[in-house]
């Protein structure tokens, strides 16, 4: 499969920010650990800080034949309808993941508006959470 993977704002900084949440490891290293464990697939990594950006990308993941489309959006999680509206456009199997849990955190992280425009979430088990991310798709797309 061909697998996009996007990651939203100071997702970057991965390594700098608050270990308990986010675990020591660079954005690098999890996109190592990914391309490691599931080496009998294809994945395109992208990360950025700006809203519109994301949109654009996920705007053309269909067109570019992704398989499927993996989404960290960070704090746009919380804010951004633009990228709810961007991930309802396209078909392909999507889904939510995130490092920590954000249900057991800030209430104000508990608002979460990608959620039922994606098919799944995994969330609070740091780069475990991708690994059963892309189990779910393998499940949903070869089954
Ligand atoms: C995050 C959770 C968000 O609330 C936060 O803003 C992030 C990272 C996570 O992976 O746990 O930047 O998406």
């Amino acid at each position: 499969m061909n697998i996009l993977v996007i990651h939203g704002p100071n997702l970057n900084m991965l390594g700098k920010r608050d270990e308990k949440l986010y675990g020591t490891f660079s954005l690098d290293d999890l996109y190592g650990e990914v391309s490691d464990y599931f080496e009998n697939h294809e994945f395109s990594f992208f990360q950025s800080n700006h809203e519109g950006e994301l949109i654009d990308v996920i705007q053309h993941a269909e067109e570019e034949n992704y398989d499927a489309l993996l989404i960290n959006p960070g704090a746009y999680t919380h804010t951004s309808i633009a990228i709810r509206d961007a991930l309802e456009l396209i078909s392909i199997p999507k889904v939510e993941v995130h490092l920590s849990n954000i249900d057991q955190r800030e209430d104000f992280r508990k608002t979460d508006y990608i959620k039922d425009v994606c098919h799944e979430r995994f969330m609070g088990k740091k780069i475990d959470s991708y690994i059963e991310a892309i189990k779910f798709i393998e499940n949903l797309v070869l089954s």
